[in-house]
């Protein structure tokens, strides 16, 4: 038997011991993962979220999670149409102790636990417009079937080995802790009780003989594949965050519980007194959903974009990798991580009893106008705050407002009587600024408002590809306040129709305006799908004229035609986005009771 040396094990997961076999050198040493990474053919994408627990209900913070899998996604659609290259995944994690004992603990069959919430993240994920390619079960016979490969892999290549794991586990957050993260907090009866310092949840002893996964000998290779591509975590804080963990040593990871201790989870093969290791199981459901182990799971991965939450940094940048490396294969292409949601300044928590129910919010707000709430106030890198009152000021300032009085200032009976997409003059609004002729009308602002929208697709495109889509968002809001003023500064409703003097600049006022919420509803699909879709329709752009490479933003500007001029509207729905703040004294007492 072989001990690794008491100060190594301190510095790595504090108080454990690792015995190693004999002979316990890797074998088949992971196989240049970095060099030779993987060609996904004919530009393929698949972006996934964390796979929920289900031992409670879906809170905002899950939604959050997978509404910026979702927007991605969409957007990612909007550029290359086909969704044959697009793949997206999400699911439910529904083994491990922290399962078997909320099970337990209500009384029932895990199963019946899992079936139960599952079918709430289905619902919600189905209400809330994700347009998920995938849903995967972790309970599901394929995904035991691709663990299982996968581990076996693992173990051929000499990366499993057999050693007694002691130390701190936190079946809440189902990881094991060193020493150093684990502090005591005063118990009911005023005894000290180990606690995760990170998130606070109770810590136990555990002392058993485990499988443990040669995580050490990754470091050098994930700080390279880190050094290497510095987008591969995004944002740089979290990428940074993962190398300086790296600098540290990195302790080999028990990756099985004993059987007796853990029956909810993966039999580990060949050896029915261990289970395999909850976020191993987990995190392969990444690989199951594409088809592992069939070869055709080659052609998504690595074009893999995981979403996930700072909570879960150490598990998907530094383990999954890991094992990706270890079982032959690359790491993932992108990892986007997101900060949490808090409640009126407080962590979430079921004991503090504020989690927020996303369904009370869609319903509250509509699906379009708090999926707009959580991607346009959500900061990947701060935590940030959730209160009724800013969702309700948000909604009713940008989508009500701005974005809905624009519409109506340009398609109302009054003003645009004809119901239709007005033709611009050149005339009035010549390509060159500053020109001079009898006609002209365009100011200065008016230009930059045009340089402002021509902008805009490309300026959205960079944020969404940096993980930054609630500047994306800041971004259409910005032209869409730009655009009122337009509005506002030639008063349209002053000129009349009937004047031949102001029609031709009456018609350019409302076509420019147009075409600006045109590349607006474009813009706005992967967020606020259901009002962009109204929008559009609306203006009577076609489905199949809502592609970003369909924008051709004011051709007529730039002298080329429009195929929407002339065009006859869309029928009127109403307004695009009521106002919410005459409920707002209902939401304050629904939120009270
Ligand atoms: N089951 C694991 C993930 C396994 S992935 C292979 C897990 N599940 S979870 O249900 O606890 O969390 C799922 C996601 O929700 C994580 O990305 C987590 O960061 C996110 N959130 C949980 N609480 C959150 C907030 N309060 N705010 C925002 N997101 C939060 O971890």
């Amino acid at each position: 038997m072989l001990r690794v040396p008491a100060r190594r094990l301190l510095a790595c997961t504090g108080s454990r011991t690792v015995s190693l076999p004999q002979d316990s050198g890797p074998r088949h040493y992971c196989s240049c993962p970095l060099g030779a990474r993987d060609q996904v053919p004919d530009g393929r994408a698949y972006f996934t979220t964390p796979i929920f627990y289900v031992n409670a209900a879906p809170h905002i913070g899950h939604l959050y999670s997978a509404l910026l899998a979702d927007a991605l996604c969409r957007h990612r659609l909007l550029r290359v149409p086909g969704a044959a290259a697009t793949r997206f995944s999400t699911g439910t994690d529904e083994h491990g102790l922290k399962i078997q004992q909320a099970a337990a603990a209500m009384g029932l069959a895990p199963a019946e636990l899992c079936d139960r919430v599952s079918a709430q993240f289905q619902q919600l994920f189905q209400e809330a417009g994700i347009a998920s390619t995938d849903f995967i079960r972790t309970t599901e016979g394929r995904h035991r079937v691709a663990v299982q490969h996968f581990w076996e892999v693992l173990r051929t290549r000499g990366l499993l080995y057999k050693g007694l794991y002691e130390g701190w586990y936190c079946a809440s957050d189902e990881c094991f802790l060193p020493e150093a993260k684990v502090t005591r907090q005063q118990g009911p009866a005023g005894e000290a009780c180990p606690v995760s310092l990170e998130s606070g949840h109770p810590v136990s002893w555990t002392r058993e003989e485990n499988y443990i996964f040669r995580l050490s000998q990754f470091r050098e290779p994930l700080l390279r594949w880190l050094r290497d591509d510095p987008h591969a975590i995004s944002p740089e804080t979290f990428h940074n965050m993962v190398l300086q963990w790296l600098e540290e040593e990195l302790p080999d990871l028990s990756v099985s519980r004993r059987s007796s201790q853990l029956h909810w989870g993966i039999p580990v093969p060949g050896d029915n007194s261990q289970t395999i290791y909850v976020w191993l199981d987990a995190l392969v459901n990444y690989l199951t959903v594409i088809g592992y182990p069939d070869a055709t799971f080659k052609s998504w991965w690595p074009a893999t974009s995981h979403v996930i939450g700072k909570d879960i940094l150490k598990f998907h940048a530094i383990y999954w990798p890991a094992l990706l490396m270890g079982a032959g294969m690359s790491p993932p292409r992108r990892i986007y991580v997101h900060s949490h949601w808090t409640v009126c300044g407080q962590k979430m928590s079921k004991s503090l009893g504020n989690v927020v129910d996303p369904r009370t919010c869609l319903d509250r707000y509509t699906v379009d106008g708090f999926r707009y709430f959580l991607l346009r106030q959500g900061v990947p890198n701060w935590d940030c705050d959730y209160y009724d009152e800013k969702v309700v000021k948000l909604l009713d300032s940008e989508l009500a407002d701005a974005l809905g009085g624009l519409l109506n200032r340009c398609t109302a009976k009054r003003i645009n009587p004809f119901g239709i997409y007005p033709a611009f003059s050149p005339a009035c609004f010549p390509s060159q600024p500053g020109a001079v002729g009898p006609s002209v009308r365009a100011q200065a602002e008016d230009y930059a408002l045009v340089r402002a929208v021509s902008s805009l697709p490309k300026q959205v495109a960079d944020y969404y590809d940096n993980f930054q889509i609630y500047k994306a968002l800041e971004a259409v809001s910005s032209c869409v306040r730009q655009t009122n003023g337009f509005v506002q500064r030639h008063a349209p409703w002053k000129l009349t129709w009937e004047r031949p003097a102001d029609a031709p600049w009456l018609g350019t006022v409302l076509h420019v305006a147009m075409e600006c919420l045109r590349v607006f509803g474009t813009l706005l699909q992967p967020v606020t799908p259901t009002l962009a879709d109204t929008l559009l329709s609306r203006l009577g752009v076609s489905a199949t004229e809502r592609g970003l490479g369909d924008l051709s933003f004011l051709s007529r500007f730039h002298g080329h035609p429009c195929p929407f001029e002339g065009r006859r509207l869309g029928p009127e729905t109403g307004l695009l986005f009521p106002r919410l703040d005459q409920s707002r004294a209902w939401v304050v007492k629904a939120h009270r009771t």
